[in-house]
């Protein structure tokens, strides 16, 4: 049970939002000894539940309402994109300690890659999301040894051959580097930060499009899902609730 979770709800409030009685009639069962929370009878109207806590009612379970939940978190590398995992390793969904909805990431950023992840419990918004159909658009900051050329930016513009199929084409800017050379002057195989946006999500994909073309991702980070971008003041690991104003565009985005 929850009395020290600090996190959790007022049981009488979860009660009245799944709407088992009134606020004050949901306080009446409490105090009449109705209700338990993982097989033990709850008297006490301060008593907090947590997600994960089991209610019922004269001994009939309680369906909470949890209404929908949209979360952007800044996933650090070193961390899997997952809700558990059987090695025991950090998951994104441990990172969001405070959230007691279960919410489940949208798609997935490699364990070496960092950046924006949206996690909601909206399932039907997340399949339209993860659809390439919906050309919803994310863009990568990809640090990789260089010197890269103009004909490897054309490249990746026109789209590669991967095994799993030719992708479509990526907008490529460049950030630092320049394919005029100026580089090699300094160094024999320059560290360049290229901007490449996709609207596809197969597995690895910007990692196997720089492997194709003969190129080695050093650092990879994204930087933008959809309309969502947190240059610099989302701090890494950090985690925020989508505005209103978020989730209405990016579930106008694919149509919701
Ligand atoms: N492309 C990759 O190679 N890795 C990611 O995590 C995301 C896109």
């Amino acid at each position: 049970m929850a009395q020290d979770n600090e996190g959790g709800e007022r049981l009488q409030k979860v009660l009245a939002q799944a709407g088992v009685a009134s606020r004050r009639h949901a306080e009446q069962l409490i105090v009449d000894g109705r209700v338990t929370v993982n097989g033990n009878t709850v008297t006490a109207l301060g008593t907090k539940v947590g997600i994960q806590d089991r209610i019922e009612v004269d001994g009939q379970s309680v369906q909470r309402a949890e209404g929908l939940h949209y979360y952007l978190l800044n996933k650090p590398v070193s961390v899997i994109t997952s809700a558990s995992d059987p090695q025991g390793r950090l998951t994104v969904v441990d990172l969001m300690r405070d959230v007691q909805v279960r919410v489940y990431p949208v798609g997935r950023l490699d364990y070496d890659t960092s950046g924006l992840l949206v996690l909601t419990n909206d399932g039907e918004l997340t399949h339209r999301l993860m659809h390439p159909s919906y050309g919803v658009e994310k863009t990568y900051r990809v640090w990789v040894q260089g010197p890269v050329g103009i004909n490897a930016l054309e490249s990746l513009r026109q789209g590669v051959l991967l095994e799993d199929g030719k992708t479509a084409p990526a907008k490529v800017v460049r950030v630092s580097g320049n394919s005029n050379g100026s580089n090699l002057k300094l160094k024999k195989d320059p560290l360049e930060i290229l901007e490449v946006t996709i609207h596809e999500g197969r597995n690895r994909q910007v990692r196997r499009m720089f492997a194709a073309i003969g190129y080695t991702v050093v650092k990879l980070e994204r930087i933008r899902f959809g309309s969502l971008t947190e240059e610099n003041t989302l701090l890494s690991g950090a985690y925020r609730p989508l505005s209103i104003r978020e989730i209405k565009d990016l579930r106008s985005k694919v149509g919701l």
